[in-house]
C-alpha cells in the first residue's frame, strides 16, 4: 500500500497520499488504497481524529491523474467519477473529524479531497483550485456539489468556471479553510531558508505539529457525541430546515442513550472532569 501511508500517534491517525513525483495525483490505484485505509481508521475506535496530507513539500494532491482521464469513454468516465465520489463520501462520513492538512497544490481531485474532509488547515503555500474546465472536463469527485455548499454558489461558480487558483489567505477569507499555518523554514537565527530559486523552504515538521495541535482539540470531548454531531451536520445540510431540525431532535435522543451523556452531565453536576468512553 505504498501510495497511501498510515501512521498513528496515539489517537490521531496521519494518512499521507504518497506519489510525490506526480505531485500526489490520484490514480485509480491510489483512490482504491485510500478507501482501504479509511475503512481501517473508521473501524478502529482508538483512532479519534484523522489528518490527511500529501507527501513532499509541493503538493497536497494535484488532482486526479490526468493520464487516466484522457482515454476514458463516457460510460467509463461516469464510473470513474462514481468510484472517486464513493471514497470521498466514505471520508466525509467517517464518524470522526477528518482534517485536510493542505501542503501546496490542492487542485481538482485534490481540492475535492480537501472539501470532503470535515475541516481544512492550509500551509502558507497552499493553492486551491478546480481547473478541470481548463482541461475540457468538469470536477467529478464532488467539487461542483461541496464547494458551493462550503463557500456559496457565486464564489464556487467563479472558481469552477474560471479554473483559477486561490492562495491560502484568500481561501481563509472565503471560508474554504479553517486556519492557515506559516510553515516557512527558518534557521536557528530565525532567518528564512530558501531554495536555489529564492522560494521559501517548507518546514513539514512544523506544519504537521500545528495541524496536530489543531486536531487534539477534538480528543477531549465525547467521541460518541462528536460522531452523532457530525451525522447531524452532514445529513442535516442535505435537507430542508424542518427535516434537519427533526433529524437533530432524533439524534439528540440517540446521544442521550449513550453512557457518555450520563457521564458528561453527571461530571458537570459533581464538579469533576468527565471520563468518556466514546460509547
Ligand atoms: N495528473 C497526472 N500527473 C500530474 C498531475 C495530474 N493531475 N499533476 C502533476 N502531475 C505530474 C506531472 O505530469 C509531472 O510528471 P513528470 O515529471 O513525469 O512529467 C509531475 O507531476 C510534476 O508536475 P509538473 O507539472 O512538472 O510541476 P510544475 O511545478 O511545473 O507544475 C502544477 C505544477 C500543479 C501547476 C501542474 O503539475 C499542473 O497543472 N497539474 C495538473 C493540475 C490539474 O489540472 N489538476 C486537475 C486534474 S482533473
Amino acid at each position: 500500500m505504498s501510495n497511501v501511508l498510515l501512521e498513528r500517534a496515539g489517537a490521531v491517525a496521519l494518512v499521507t497520499i504518497n506519489r510525490p513525483d506526480k505531485l500526489n495525483a490520484l490514480n485509480v490505484e491510489t483512490v482504491s488504497e485510500l478507501g482501504k485505509v479509511l475503512e481501517e481508521v473508521r473501524s478502529d475506535n482508538s483512532c479519534r481524529v484523522v489528518i490527511v496530507t500529501g507527501a513532499g513539500d509541493r503538493a497536497f494532491v494535484a488532482g486526479a491523474d490526468i493520464s487516466e482521464i484522457n482515454p476514458l469513454s463516457p460510460a467509463e468516465a461516469e464510473q470513474f467519477a462514481q468510484r472517486g465520489q464513493q471514497v470521498f463520501n466514505q471520508l466525509e462520513n467517517l464518524g470522526k473529524p477528518v482534517i485536510a492538512a493542505v501542503n501546496g497544490f490542492a487542485l481538482g481531485g485534490g481540492c475535492e479531497l480537501a472539501l470532503a474532509a470535515s475541516m481544512r488547515v492550509a500551509a502558507h503555500n497552499a493553492m486551491f483550485g478546480l481547473p478541470e474546465v481548463t482541461l475540457g472536463v468538469i470536477p467529478g469527485y464532488g467539487g461542483t456539489q461541496r464547494l458551493p455548499r462550503l463557500i456559496g454558489k457565486g464564489r464556487a461558480i467563479e472558481m469552477i468556471a474560471s479554473g483559477k487558483l486561490v492562495n491560502a489567505s484568500a481561501a481563509l477569507e472565503m471560508g474554504l479553510v479553517n486556519q492557515v499555518v506559516d510553515a516557512r523554514l527558518v534557521d536557528e537565527k530565525g532567518e528564512l531558508q530558501t531554495d536555489a530559486k529564492g522560494r521559501p523552504l517548507f518546514d513539514r515538521d512544523l506544519f504537521l505539529q500545528e495541524v496536530d495541535k489543531f486536531a487534539r482539540q477534538f480528543l477531549k470531548p465525547s467521541a460518541a457525541a462528536i460522531r452523532i454531531a457530525l451525522n447531524a451536520v452532514n445529513n442535516g445540510l442535505e435537507t430542508d430546515l424542518v427535516s434537519g431540525m427533526q433529524l437533530e431532535a432524533t439524534l439528540f435522543g440517540e446521544v442521550c442513550a449513550t453512557a457518555d451523556m450520563k457521564e458528561g452531565t453527571l461530571a458537570f453536576l459533581e464538579k469533576r472532569t468527565p471520563q468518556f468512553k466514546g460509547e
